[in-house]
């Protein structure tokens, strides 16, 4: 039988990685943590409470030091001092702020750490408290880390030991395995940086996976044998996901674009169902001039209506000449999109993205097919997944000089727009959105579990 909830439930306190990809659906566990009774603080960075606007009606918000706090990770001098900094000045600053909170009247008894902080375990366990782990991205990418960092798979993977052959997992060629796999080398902070997501991770009381487990049942089914894992997503507000729970809509932690949103709505609603397409590529990714200039072209040539979020003026200076004036009436170019109210617009008929682990599932999770182009990290295996396991999109292919041209553009939007592919991609996003729904809804596995892990916390901290 399940245990009655306390009123005034058990603190946890989250940290998140600081970034945009990382603190969205790390807040949005909390409010629904909360929604279940516990109290829920969420850690940012000094420097990212200072260029967002960390607001909540339910959540409460605290900072600690990454030892950059004038600017962030662009301070560092590269990826490996700003990891090593964060870590030892985070540590100093974790273990200084689960002091004040035990001396306050609100103590914490548990602490989720972001996998990509697993020095957070240490400083939990030091003072006696609940650790929980919480894994960004989908189940297969972490899964495909975890051989990897159990020396599993044979690195650096080359045409000898391809495909690749992970149980649970589709084969994988190199361009389907994550990229700091699949360019092996080039990239060694981040390289130990997702495999450190393992680092004792035995240690930890909980092992929270942002995915659903009709999504990834195979793979879950598989890893949880190894490590016990806890599905808890799609971390997407409900009223998303049913359009009922008005009270649960907020979402944005906008990073670095305020403003409203609406002016974006007004003008997706003067469009028909299903004829606009969606582009965007999460807050980091960086296109080079030519692949600006074809995706440009792609899409006019596509001659379907277009919303694209082109971050800054120095992504917007690698576009053709004139370009948003030319294309005025039929593209829009913002610099931030409210995206998952532009994902349940109904005029939306697709979604051209990096294949970024938020955006998939958001996508996913409100029923649009995508094309996806992926840049780097887990977009690589989150494209083959899309493509070929759920069905819900299409993977642009590469030129012999690393673009993606203007005839595969608009080529691939046609395919997911029009004629029967398209239509099976849609159906199918649709099965997802109805599964993803599920999940959250009372009694679904994701409700399942975390009601479990609230009870189980709640009883342990009374
Ligand atoms: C990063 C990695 O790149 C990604 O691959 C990893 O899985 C998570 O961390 P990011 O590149 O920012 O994330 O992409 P994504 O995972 O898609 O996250 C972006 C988030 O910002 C999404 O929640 C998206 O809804 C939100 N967003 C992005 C907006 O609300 N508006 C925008 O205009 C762009």
């Amino acid at each position: 039988m399940e245990m009655e909830v306390k009123r005034y439930g058990a603190h946890v306190l989250a940290l998140s990685y600081p970034s945009q990809g990382h603190i969205n659906p790390m807040l949005q566990f909390c409010k629904r943590l909360v929604s279940k009774g516990l109290k829920a603080t969420l850690l940012i960075t000094n420097f990212i409470s200072t260029s967002m606007n960390p607001k909540s009606t339910s959540v409460r918000f605290d900072t600690i030091s990454d030892g950059y706090d004038e600017g962030g990770f662009m301070q560092a001098a590269n990826v490996q001092a700003y990891l090593e900094t964060l870590q030892s000045a985070g540590s100093k600053s974790l273990s200084e702020l689960l002091d004040k909170y035990k001396k306050s009247g609100i103590p914490i008894d548990c602490v989720i750490y972001d996998a990509f902080c697993p020095w957070a375990l240490d400083v939990t366990k030091e003072a006696g408290l609940v650790g929980a782990a919480f894994f960004t991205q989908p189940c297969a990418v972490n899964y495909i880390y975890y051989y990897a960092y159990h020396g599993l798979l044979t690195l650096p993977v080359d045409s000898g030991s391809l495909p690749v052959s992970i149980p649970g997992l589709p084969l994988l060629e190199l361009q389907d395995l994550p990229s700091f796999i699949y360019v092996h080398g080039s990239y060694p902070a981040y390289f130990k940086l997702v495999l450190n997501q393992f680092l004792k991770v035995e240690k930890a009381d909980y092992i929270f996976v942002n995915t659903f487990y009709k999504l990834e049942v195979e793979m879950v089914d598989t890893m949880s044998k190894l490590i016990p894992l806890i599905t808890i997503g799609p971390t997407i507000p409900s009223f998303f996901l049913d359009n009922e729970d008005e009270n649960d809509k907020e979402y944005g932690l906008n990073l670095f674009h305020l403003g409203s949103s609406n002016p974006i709505i007004t003008w997706l609603n003067t469009k028909p169902k299903g004829s606009v397409v969606y582009v965007g590529f999460g807050s980091m990714a960086n296109l080079s001039e030519d692949q600006m200039e074809e995706l440009a072209w792609g899409l006019k040539e596509s001659n379907y209506n277009f919303l694209w979020v082109v971050r800054d003026s120095e992504e917007a200076a690698k576009l053709p000449k004139n370009f948003a004036q030319k294309m005025a009436g039929k593209g829009l170019l913002v610099t931030w999109s409210p995206q998952l109210e532009v994902l349940s617009n109904e005029a939306v008929g697709c979604f051209f993205s990096h294949s970024g682990w938020n955006s998939t599932i958001e996508a996913l999770s409100l029923g649009v097919p995508m094309v996806v182009m992926p840049q780097w990290t887990d977009q690589t295996t989150n494209a083959k997944l899309v493509q070929d396991v759920w069905k819900v999109g299409i993977r642009v292919r590469v030129d012999e000089k690393g673009v993606v041209g203007r005839e595969e553009i608009e080529y691939c939007i046609r395919e997911v727009m029009e004629g029967n592919r398209g239509k099976e991609m849609k159906d199918n996003a649709m099965k997802w959105k109805g599964l993803a729904k599920e999940a959250v809804s009372e009694g679904g596995t994701t409700d399942k579990n975390i009601d479990q892990f609230v009870s189980k916390l709640s009883t342990s901290s009374s």
